[in-house]
């Protein structure tokens, strides 16, 4: 029993509070972070997973320009209308079956979505990552570093969910690797654990 449900059960409202909090008013400027992390530029063509209200899809857009796309993609039908209205090219569907072709993305992003897709089908969105980024392509993905301290820890793991509380870099470490992606790198920003990596030429 936790205090909070899992966010794709969440209105949209409820989850931009609770972001909002999180990330103590700045999440316009981590996202934004994350988009230059990604190494996004102009022209590029970007896919963003399990994208809810569209902040981070949005922040790519900026960088991408008006020569360039970007995609977000999210099951929650009510999410998507959310972020279409602000303005953000937003589509409903799986981010472990994403119709999108062969090598059709430069860059593809994921922020705070993985921990709600289910264990199982997580090696398939790492797969279907590297079948849509062109050789070279870049990957980003950003989780909630794990609280500092045991007691931290254990108010996360009650309150909200085992894969908050926990540290996810082995694990997208290993699954990237897995998909056949290289280069991996690491690292904490605030709240955030970042994991980004490179589909080999
Ligand atoms: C915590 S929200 C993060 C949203 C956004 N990336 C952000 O950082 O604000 C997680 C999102 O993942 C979406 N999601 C969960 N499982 C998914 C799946 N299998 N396919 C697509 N989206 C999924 C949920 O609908 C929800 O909008």
């Amino acid at each position: 029993m936790h205090l909070f449900p899992k966010p794709a059960t969440w209105t949209v409202a409820t989850y931009d509070g609770f972001t909002a909090a999180t990330f103590l008013g700045c999440r316009q400027a981590a996202y934004r972070r994350l988009a230059l992390d990604a190494g996004i530029g102009s022209g590029d063509r970007v896919l963003d997973l399990g994208s809810g209200p569209g902040t981070l899809t949005r922040a790519a857009a900026d960088l991408a320009g008006s020569s360039g796309q970007v995609i977000g993609l999210d099951s929650s039908p009510e999410m998507v209308i959310h972020a279409q209205r602000l303005g953000g090219d937003s589509r409903v569907g799986d981010v472990a079956r994403p119709p999108f072709a062969d090598n059709s993305f430069d860059v593809v992003v994921s922020a705070l979505a993985l921990h709600h897709v289910e264990p199982e089908d997580r090696d398939a969105v790492f797969a279907q990552a590297f079948r849509m980024l062109i050789p070279g392509g870049r990957l980003l993905v950003a989780e909630f570093a794990p609280p500092f301290g045991r007691l931290g820890r254990a108010v996360a793991r009650g309150v909200c969910h085992t894969e908050i509380a926990d540290d996810p870099r082995a694990d997208l470490v290993d699954r990237m690797a897995k998909a056949g992606f290289r280069r991996i790198e690491t690292r904490r920003s605030g709240v955030l654990t970042v994991v980004r990596s490179i589909r080999p030429v």
